[in-house]
């Protein structure tokens, strides 16, 4: 991949292709990236590469010619013009996949008040790397830059990318080192355990608790989801669909080729359909703890059962958080969570009181 950055200001990137990941990645000529300074493109004899905004106005606006011919010069036909600006698409990891697949990119980086607005016919797309004004686009050039580049073949250990944040729209799951205690916080014990099947398992779950607690929007923009009934065993089997992974399957029975897989029956629902059906089996589940809740409260010495009743409903929320919340809205998942800690709290003061209140022998008890 060969990135050509047009810029005012070369020696801002001085450290950034010679250093660390990005210095090897050119060396090993992963990548290329050329520094251009527009200037060198400027045909006036000062060399002046911006001027005042026609209307009057804040700033100086940068000029069409110096960047117009140096794209011409660079650009082949499987080339992507890319402006750095405040107005452009929102930048992320979904953006970074399709341009690291890119042959050949030019990022041309405004400063002062910005360009002159017939730059944009020559580009073909603009990046925004966040909601806020920095004085030029260098920064944002370097941000997109070393994002694409540690996805290129080669770079970084592939492993590395398979579960980082933002993968499948989820973030990535903690991560611990020695020592195995620290000022009294323990690792937790499953990582220590050697078991990699539970500790695959932890970490997925780990990824959507921490999204659900920190970037709830995320789950919410995952694509779509679909079920299967298997008619024999009359079990529905839930499938992702990512789109740049396509649909998330294992083929079982000794699938003899990696790439090809047959399916005899297939049935797809919509998105909608699946939350209505995982919505009725929450809503029954809840239920039943509510019936189990009431009769707790109507009968005395059943300590021992409202502590299985707690534990049943604590397994039951991390079921839930596992299973079943990435099908449904933030709103609705917020209420469920709302209402097994109301149960939990109910259940509590039920088994303070029963510890606290001893209770009567069975002799002693009213006829
Ligand atoms: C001071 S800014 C110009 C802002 C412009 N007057 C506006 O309000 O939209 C100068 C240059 O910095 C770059 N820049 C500033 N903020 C940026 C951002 N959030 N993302 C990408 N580029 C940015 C762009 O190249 C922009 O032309």
């Amino acid at each position: 991949m060969k990135i050509d950055i047009l810029t005012l200001f070369p020696k801002l990137y001085e450290g950034f292709i010679e250093e660390s990941i990005i210095g090897r990645a050119i060396q090993s000529k992963k990548a290329e990236i050329n520094i251009y300074n527009i200037r060198e493109y400027a045909k006036n004899k000062h060399k002046k590469v911006d001027d005042t905004p026609y209307g009057g106005g804040a700033g100086m606006i940068l000029m069409c010619q110096p960047i117009f011919d140096a794209v011409e010069n660079l650009r082949t036909d499987k080339t992507k013009v890319v402006l750095m600006s405040p107005q452009g698409v929102l930048y992320d990891q979904k953006l970074a996949y399709t341009l690291s697949k890119e042959e050949h990119l030019i990022f041309i980086c405004g400063h002062y008040e910005g360009f002159d607005e017939r730059i944009n016919s020559i580009v073909d797309m603009e990046i925004s790397i966040g909601d806020y004004i920095l004085t030029g686009g260098e920064l944002p050039s370097m941000v997109v830059t070393d994002s694409i580049v540690r996805l290129l073949p080669g770079v970084i250990d592939e492993k590395s990318h398979q579960i980082e944040s933002f993968k499948d729209s989820l973030l990535d799951h903690s991560n611990y080192t020695k020592p195995r205690e620290y000022k009294g916080m323990k690792v937790p014990h499953i990582l220590l355990s050697g078991h990699h099947q539970k500790i695959e398992k932890w970490r997925q779950t780990e990824r959507i608790i921490k999204t659900m607690e920190k970037r709830p929007d995320l789950i919410n923009r995952r694509s779509s989801y679909y079920l299967y009934r298997e008619i024999p065993i009359k079990k529905i089997t839930y499938f992702n669909y990512l789109p740049e992974v396509g649909f998330d399957v294992s083929p079982k029975n000794n699938a003899k080729r990696k790439d090809v897989i047959t399916v005899r029956h297939v049935i797809l629902f919509n998105k909608l359909f699946i939350e209505k059906i995982v919505k009725l089996k929450i809503e029954r589940k809840i239920k039943l703890y509510l019936k189990q809740l009431y009769e707790l409260t109507t009968t005395d010495d059943d300590t021992e059962e409202t502590r299985e009743l707690i534990n049943n409903i604590l397994n039951y929320k991390k079921y839930l958080i596992e299973n079943y919340v990435k099908y449904l809205s933030i709103d609705y998942s917020d209420l469920i969570m709302k209402k097994m800690q109301l149960l939990l709290n109910e259940l509590r003061v039920q088994q303070h009181l029963k510890v606290s209140t001893p209770q009567p022998e069975k002799n002693d008890r009213v006829k």
